[in-house]
């Protein structure tokens, strides 16, 4: 995980220099350990079993299932592409398998904006912009936000053009890839460009895991995979487009990595086995010591439990912290001041989570069509309620207001676009006309109702990997609990606030 420092052209090394300097005033350990966190694709080097990453938290675990990966050869740590990337470019092991905003300023500082990170295709605002240039990349270094193009109208699996209940328009265009000749929706290939961050690749079987033959949101069948003729889970990517692993590394493929060829069956495998093995969780919580001397731990547990289909009934979810809960006085006595008072505000954090209500309005895909009415009076894990993860038991595609307006913030720098609903019936909650800077869903299904739907994403590591949010919204944990206290008049007390801060910080 070492830079390739001889790979640096002299310019560079005096950039790097320069850097190392000015991170020394912050703290000389911080930055060398910074420096070797970094996964290079190709690398060759061994990925461990079990490995901590400190953070401002305690410390994000990385774990494998049946021991470490050789990755010489493997097709998740190869660049198997001609852009110099694999799929571990963007799922760095220190970022909870994900890649954060500070990971992408210390990779444009060393190589001056010449790691393939930076390719032009997803890397870049826009590939017709300057590409040496930092303003180009600002989403990417500022953000964490990489470009997804897709196809409009959307495609079927067979890549046939999808029929539309609605129209599609750019009102604000930023980067000039939704407008231009090249991209967006005037070019000879429509395509329209939304801008998210990664989602972790880790505690998959939970996302993998079917909970019902019918997908409660549409009354629909669930899809089956083309490959083993199984149901698929359809909690994958924010607008749900691939269903499987298999379709969703072909993506990825075709996309992050550029290539011009299918993956192979053995690469597939390959992607697929180290998948299902790898966990993440935050492992560590104030005053070094771990979690699981009291409650079995993060990462471990993850690895160990079945995905919890029925979590609200069955096993509640953060079940894991009902051990904190239950310490005597004598157990809680005997540890170090902090570590109790940040053990219980978790155990309060836990409780609100599970019993403090609100009222949610206006979210397609919970007020409508699921009959809840609106607004719908409940508590966080009525959305989110799988054990261990928090993810929707049910597909999770849900428009919680993070890209439509008027509940999204300000976002000047992600395009902005104007969809008008053409069906029979307008749109629930917003009428005809919707803004929006990622129409999510309905860029999947092309119905209108899907405006803004976004996948509910596993909710672990998450101190180790903001932004929060598909499109980072949410600049870290306190961000994304004052956007839902914005977002339905929660009305959190400071204390409140602080609680679900931490337990958030403990997942
Ligand atoms: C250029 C950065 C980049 C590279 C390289 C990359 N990914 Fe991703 N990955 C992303 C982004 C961004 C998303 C979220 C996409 C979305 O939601 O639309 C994602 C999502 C995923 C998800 C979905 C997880 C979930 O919870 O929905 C999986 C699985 C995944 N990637 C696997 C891979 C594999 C396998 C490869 C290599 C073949 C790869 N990625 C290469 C950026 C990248
Ligand atoms: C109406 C359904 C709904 C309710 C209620 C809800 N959420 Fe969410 N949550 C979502 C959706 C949808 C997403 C994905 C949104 C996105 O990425 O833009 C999400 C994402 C998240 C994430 C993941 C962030 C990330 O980037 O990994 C966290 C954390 C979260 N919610 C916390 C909460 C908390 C805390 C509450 C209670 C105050 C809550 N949610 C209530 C639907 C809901």
């Amino acid at each position: 995980m070492k830079m390739a420092a001889s790979r640096l052209r002299l310019p560079r090394l005096a950039a790097l220099a320069s850097a190392t300097a000015l991170a020394v005033t912050v703290g000389m350990a911080q930055a060398q350990v910074d420096e070797e966190y970094w996964w290079t694709a190709g690398s060759g080097e061994v990925f461990p079993e079990v490995r901590d990453y400190p953070n401002a938290a305690g410390a994000l675990r990385v774990l494998v299932e049946g021991g470490p990966v050789d990755t010489v050869g493997h097709a998740f740590f190869e660049p198997i592409g001609p852009n110099g990337r694999a799929c571990v470019t963007c799922h760095q092991p220190h970022d909870a398998m994900s890649l954060t905003p500070r990971t992408a300023q210390e990779r444009w500082e060393a190589t001056g904006g010449t790691d393939p990170l930076f390719a032009a295709w997803d890397g870049s605002n826009c590939p017709t912009m300057p590409q040496g240039e930092r303003a180009s990349h600002s989403l990417l270094l500022d953000h964490g936000l990489f470009r997804i193009e897709r196809p409009w109208p959307p495609r079927d699996l067979q890549g046939n053009p999808i029929e539309t209940d609605f129209t599609i328009e750019v009102v604000r265009d930023p980067w000039g890839c939704n407008t231009g000749r090249a991209y967006g929706l005037d070019a000879e290939e429509p395509t329209v460009s939304v801008y998210r961050r990664p989602r972790p690749v880790a505690n998959l079987k939970y996302i993998l895991a079917v909970g019902f033959d019918y997908d409660p949101k549409s009354g629909l069948a669930m899809e089956l995979d083309p490959e083993t003729g199984e149901p698929m889970s359809g909690n994958l990517m924010s607008d749900r487009r691939a269903q499987s692993l298999s379709l969703q590394m072909r993506d990825a493929a075709a996309s992050h990595l550029e290539m011009l060829r299918d993956l192979t069956d053995a690469e597939r495998a390959q992607i697929a086995d180290f998948e299902s093995r790898v966990y993440a969780a935050q492992q560590t919580i104030g005053d070094d010591i771990a979690l699981d001397e009291v409650a079995e731990g993060g990462a471990e547990l993850l690895q160990r439990s079945e995905a919890g289909l029925l979590g609200i009934f069955a096993s509640p979810v953060w079940s894991e912290f009902d051990a904190w809960a239950e310490m005597s006085e004598e157990e809680m006595a005997a540890l170090p001041p902090e570590t109790r008072a940040f053990r219980e505000s978790v155990v309060r954090g836990l409780h609100l989570w599970r019993t403090r209500s609100f009222l949610v309005n206006d979210s397609a895909g919970i007020n409508q069509p699921l009959g809840f009415g609106n607004p719908a009076r409940n508590t966080c894990q009525f959305c989110h309620n799988m054990s261990r993860t928090g993810i929707d038991v049910a597909p999770g595609q849900i428009d919680l207001g993070t890209s439509n307006q008027p509940f999204a913030d300000p976002m000047p720098h992600l395009p902005l676009f104007r969809i008008t609903c053409t069906g029979r019936l307008p749109h629930p909650h917003y009428g005809r006309e919707i803004l929006t800077s990622d129409p999510g869903y309905a860029l999947t299904t092309g119905r209108c109702l899907d405006v803004g739907k976004i996948t509910t994403q596993q909710m672990r590591a998450m101190a180790a990997r903001e932004p929060l949010f598909h499109n980072g919204i949410a600049a870290d944990i306190p961000g994304l609990v004052d956007f839902y206290d914005r977002r339905y008049n929660i009305q959190y007390t400071p204390q409140e606030r602080q609680d679900m801060i931490n337990l958030l910080t403990a997942l």
